[in-house]
């Protein structure tokens, strides 16, 4: 198949529900667009668990607070849509924000309490666009499989939870973060950093490892111990500006005294002027 760009979700929906009928698998790769390595890595997954990939670009509205970068949020359609095509994509859903929410929208997805700790103390309102957007996703596209990367760890945690609650039949997969050569982790607001920033945050990623290194090398549990040599680094070694640093339970988000191996993850984020940078490890 030859890439298609498709900015109806009835269009789509219609397209894919005949797909499903003549017993076509399809995943979807959900993205705001500005692709990165790091999607093409989603990308490239999609490609290889189904026989219909469909990749969509929307700068989704619901998600951004009135004071976050919805405006700001960069724009870069056609060099997406050339990546799509190097990536063997089948369908790009391209949608407008009417076209997503008409006049009269009234209807949200929220997930409770998994929502309002780690990013959502600061975007207490984001979560839930990101659920409705998702929904909405997964009900267009019919999706056996949608594709989400472990940086948004949070994001990631909260759409399995709610496709287990509301019995959706889409399979999660995960994909480990893709980071620069010097660790910092792809993502599209990396664009937003300062020559100087950019060097700066490489602390980031370097912290982590740090957390990683005392937890699997000197045997340390103690969730506080970590989360204070995580800050401690973070405001030695940079002018970053910690939003939190968090040491909780994979399944719960809830903080953790103790580490959980394969229960715990260390999670933060960091603003470098205007730009807040997130990133974690699952231990
Ligand atoms: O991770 C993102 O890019 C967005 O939150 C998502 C999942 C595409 C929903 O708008």
């Amino acid at each position: 198949m030859s890439l298609e760009i498709i900015r109806d979700p009835e269009i789509l929906q219609h397209r894919t529900l005949e797909l499903k009928r003549t017993g076509k698998t399809i995943a979807v790769v959900p993205t705001m667009g500005a692709l990165h390595t790091g999607h093409r890595t989603l990308i490239a997954e999609g490609r290889r668990r189904a026989d219909i990939l469909i990749v969509s670009i929307f700068v989704n509205p619901t998600q951004f607070a009135p004071n976050e970068d919805l405006d700001k949020y960069p724009r870069t359609f056609d060099a997406d849509a050339e990546m799509c095509r190097a990536e063997g994509v089948d369908f790009i859903f391209f949608p407008t924000n009417d076209a997503m929410y008409p006049t009269g929208y009234a209807t949200y997805v929220e997930v409770e309490n998994l929502g309002a700790t780690l990013c959502g103390l600061t975007r207490p309102t984001h979560f839930r666009g990101v659920t409705t957007v998702c929904t909405k996703l997964f009900l267009i596209t019919q999706a056996d499989f949608a594709i989400f990367g472990w940086k948004d760890a949070q994001q990631q945690i909260i759409i399995r939870r709610m496709v287990n609650d509301l019995n959706i039949p889409v399979e999660i997969i995960g994909v480990e973060t893709v980071r620069e050569p010097d660790g910092l982790a792809l993502s599209s607001r990396n664009k937003y950093l300062t020559p100087e920033d950019r060097i700066d945050a490489v602390v980031l990623s370097r912290a982590l490892s740090a957390a990683r290194a005392l937890v699997l090398q000197q045997a340390e549990t103690c969730a506080k111990r970590i989360r204070e040599e995580i800050i401690t680094r973070i405001e030695q070694q940079s002018h970053g500006v910690v939003d939190y640093v968090c040491v909780v339970a994979q399944n719960t988000l809830q903080p953790l005294d103790v580490i959980e191996p394969g229960n715990t993850l260390i999670a933060l984020a960091v603003w470098w002027g205007a730009t807040r940078l997130i990133d974690n490890i699952r231990l």
